[in-house]
């Protein structure tokens, strides 16, 4: 579904993201893992098209993101690492605007947006502005407005940087759900915890190049290491 193929990126004599080669499928789970700085924010930038590549590219279900933007677009839900909403517009406005953005069926905005908002508490603030929103409920309207769009591919940025546990719990559930229903969902983070238990596979992207990849197992396997995913975590992006 994702398709990330020597993908490099460059800021000046920077290289930020170094002839990264990776795949994803349809209905997996990947957690993409790094120390800070080592490329993963560079990485979902370009495969939501909202950054170019310098050299190599990014397929979404066949189509480039690159040569075809708006088909591939419509096809990819990002969630940034800083939630932006529009400050002036209440969270139901807010849900609305990327229903029709997105050219969700009205009858069926006014059927799902409610049950979200309930999903995700925020019937109390729905009717406020989402100035006012703290940085959980605006993070949680984003994963709604995601819900509402039915992509096939999700990119979080460190998701649950801001949820309470409560809304934790339930973001797990609703990514199982999506998974389930064959949506391929790339996460950036840092809870390596959670990404042994959640994700099917990870990636650990180290100063711009992949380090390892593939299941927990597999990666142990490969670099001969034990532990859980933090010990190999720690060893692989080890300083020399
Ligand atoms: N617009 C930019 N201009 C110059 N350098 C940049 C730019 N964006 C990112 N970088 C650099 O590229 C490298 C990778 O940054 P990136 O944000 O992808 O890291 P990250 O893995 O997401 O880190 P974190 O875990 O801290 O979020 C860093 O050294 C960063 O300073
Ligand atoms: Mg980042």
């Amino acid at each position: 579904m994702i398709q990330i193929q020597n993908l490099t990126k460059k800021f000046g004599n920077f290289t930020a993201v170094d002839d990264l080669n990776l795949q994803v499928e349809s209905g997996e789970l990947f957690g993409f893992l790094g120390p800070n700085g080592a490329g993963k924010t560079t990485t979902v930038k370009i495969i939501s098209g909202i950054m170019s590549p310098t050299s190599g590219g990014v397929y979404v279900d066949g189509v480039s993101v690159a040569r075809d933007p708006v088909l591939a677009k419509s096809r990819i839900a990002y969630i940034p690492d800083e939630p932006f909403v529009y400050p002036h517009l209440t969270g139901w406005e807010f849900l609305r605007l990327m229903g029709d953005l997105y050219s969700v069926d009205v009858d069926a905005q006014l059927k799902e947006i409610p049950a979200l908002i309930e999903t995700f508490e925020l019937k109390e603030v729905a009717d406020e502005l989402l100035q006012s929103y703290s940085h959980g409920m605006k993070q949680k309207l984003l994963i709604a407005s995601v819900l509402l769009r039915k992509p096939r591919v999700i990119l979080f940025d460190e998701p649950t940087v801001g949820l309470d546990p409560k809304s934790i719990k339930k973001f797990k559930d609703l990514i199982a759900e999506q998974t389930r229903k064959g949506v391929s969902v790339f996460m950036c983070t840092h809870i390596l915890d959670m990404a042994e238990k959640l994700c099917n596979r990870v990636g650990i992207i180290y100063r711009g190049k992949l380090a390892a990849c593939g299941t927990t197992e597999e990666i142990k396997k490969h670099a001969g290491l034990d532990g859980n995913l933090e010990d190999i975590f720690l060893k692989i992006t080890a300083d020399e």
